[in-house]
């Protein structure tokens, strides 16, 4: 098949953007979208023009470094399912295909696709560990843990980090995110001792990096590639409530 695209090309962050059209063409049905944009900028290297910078490192919806709002939709809209692993057979003959980079001011451009998420790490780094005391590594069975809670944990371990929830945002709020990240944690016993201080540091930290409130829309969860549910987020506001009112009446 033959595809137009209109790719936001942007030298960095402080250069001005715009969408450039490209030829795609003799796309394979069976190739990934990020196989189909190598091929583009096979094309423009060896007609000696800057190629298309966008990021992805597995391939197979793992690390969460793809990262392309295709014709509006981050990951392009099919339930579950990353950038890296949406495959040409859900364009047709002949369609335009819009890409961008994610859009929130806590994601600069680095350059064309490329977005810098490292608030993130920072987001992270703020709470996102247990705390453990040093020595020999503890007896895999010393903590039993609930089938339920291993279960609710495991799923919000599946997010990505990826950042599709903050593009989609209307208010680029990261609350999907820090909720997941949060309670993978927060739901194991192992997590229990930090629990409120683990919300708090974390959802102080994505203030601090300037995404936006949570006003409940769900559009986080509808472009999630991990399917991360917003109950997650009802968690969190919970450990993060019960934290503040503890913080106000012990100082703790
Ligand atoms: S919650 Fe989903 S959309 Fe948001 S960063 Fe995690 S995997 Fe990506
Ligand atoms: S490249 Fe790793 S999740 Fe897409």
């Amino acid at each position: 098949m033959n595809l137009t695209l209109k790719i936001w090309r942007q030298k960095d962050a402080t250069s001005p953007g715009a969408f450039v059209t490209y030829e795609a063409k003799e796309v394979l049905a069976d190739m990934s979208f990020l196989e189909m944009l190598d091929v583009v900028n096979e094309g423009l290297l060896a007609r000696g023009e800057d190629p298309i910078a966008f990021d992805s490192d597995c391939r197979e919806g793992i690390c969460g470094m793809c990262s392309l709002v295709i014709n509006g939709v981050p990951h392009g809209g099919h339930r579950g399912t990353a950038t890296c692993q949406l495959h040409m057979r859900h364009f047709k003959d002949g369609q335009t295909v819009n890409i961008e980079p994610w859009r929130a001011r806590a994601f600069p451009i680095i350059k064309d696709l490329v977005t810098n998420r490292s608030a993130f790490d920072r987001i992270i780094q703020a709470g996102g560990f247990v705390s453990v005391n040093t020595g020999g590594a503890p007896d895999g069975n010393a903590i039993p843990v609930p089938k339920d809670a291993a279960e609710s944990a495991m799923d919000a371990a599946a997010c990505i980090g990826c950042g599709a929830c903050v593009a989609t945002c209307k208010n680029a709020s990261a609350m999907l995110f820090v909720a997941a990240k949060v309670s993978h944690l927060n739901l194991l016993p192992q997590g229990q001792a930090e629990k409120h201080r683990r919300a708090l540091s974390m959802v102080r930290q994505m203030d601090l990096e300037g995404f936006g409130n949570c006003t409940v829309t769900g559009a986080c969860e509808v472009v999630c590639p991990k399917e991360i549910s917003l109950s997650f987020i009802a968690k969190m506001n919970r450990d993060y409530g019960v934290g503040a009112l503890r913080e106000m009446t012990h100082g703790q």
